[in-house]
């Protein structure tokens, strides 16, 4: 396949970006878009250009670090997955292809495709935990019965990788579904109760303070979730914050 790729190219997040074009040829569709880009990263190198830098670590879709905006979407055309897991069989021979950071003022560029999610990481550490006292008789986590369905949801809720398709995809960049995510899978759990109230004002605060935006209910970011987040989940923050409030 040959392929017309036009990149995001920004040396630091000091720097004005732009988008390079680079033609590239040899790909297979059995190849994944992160082998695309390597085997146009060798290219360049060869070339003396400066690589493209790009983000990825698990390339199995558990660790949402490869996330790039692909023809105007999170993670690409394919649905239910991130970008390392689309193959080049989704595209046609002679396509083009944009790709783009994630954009949002909260996720600063680094260089290039890579952007800062740590935004994500303090919202995490205010209240992403439990604590639980672990001297004499703790119960076996096994042992506490636990509704069927409210294990399901936290297990679904669990299942976010924190990638920030959602904020990258919603008009207001806002990380509700994110939080709400993180929220809940706590909360649906009796071990989750004891901190709930100081969890969802803690986390929402931070999510405030670094500055994303606010939920409008457009639904995007439920479409854009790799791992098929629901909007339900921000209703249920949206109520445990108001309980918590009162
Ligand atoms: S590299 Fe880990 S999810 Fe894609």
């Amino acid at each position: 396949m040959k392929l017309n790729l036009k990149i995001w190219r920004q040396k630091d997040n000091e720097s004005k970006g732009n988008f390079e074009k680079y033609l590239i040829d040899d790909i297979t569709p059995e190849m994944s878009f992160l082998e695309m880009l390597d085997i146009l990263n060798e290219k360049l190198i060869n070339e003396n250009i400066d690589p493209i830098s790009f983000d990825h670590d698990c390339r199995e879709g558990i660790c949402g670090s490869c996330s790039l905006f692909i023809n105007g979407r999170a993670h690409g055309p394919d649905k239910g997955i991130t970008t390392c897991q689309l193959h080049m069989r989704k595209f046609k021979d002679g396509d083009s292809i944009i790709i783009e950071p994630f954009r949002a003022k909260s996720f600063p560029i680094i260089k290039d495709l890579v952007v800062d999610r740590s935004a994500f990481d303090r919202i995490q550490h205010t209240g992403g935990y439990i604590s639980i006292n672990t001297s004499g008789n703790t119960q076996d986590a096994n042992t506490i019965p636990i509704r069927k369905e409210d294990a399901d949801n936290a297990f679904d809720a669990a299942t976010c990788i924190g990638c920030g398709a959602c904020v990258a995809t919603c008009k207001n960049a806002s990380a509700m579904l994110y939080v709400s995510a993180k929220v809940s899978q706590f909360s649906y759990l009796p071990q989750g109760k004891v901190e709930a109230k100081e969890r969802v004002l803690n986390m929402v605060k931070q999510m405030d303070e670094e500055g994303f935006g606010n939920c409008t209910n457009t639904g995007a970011c439920e479409v854009e979730c790799p791992k098929g987040i629901s909007i339900k989940n921000i209703a249920r923050m949206n109520r445990e914050f108001y309980k918590a409030k009162i």
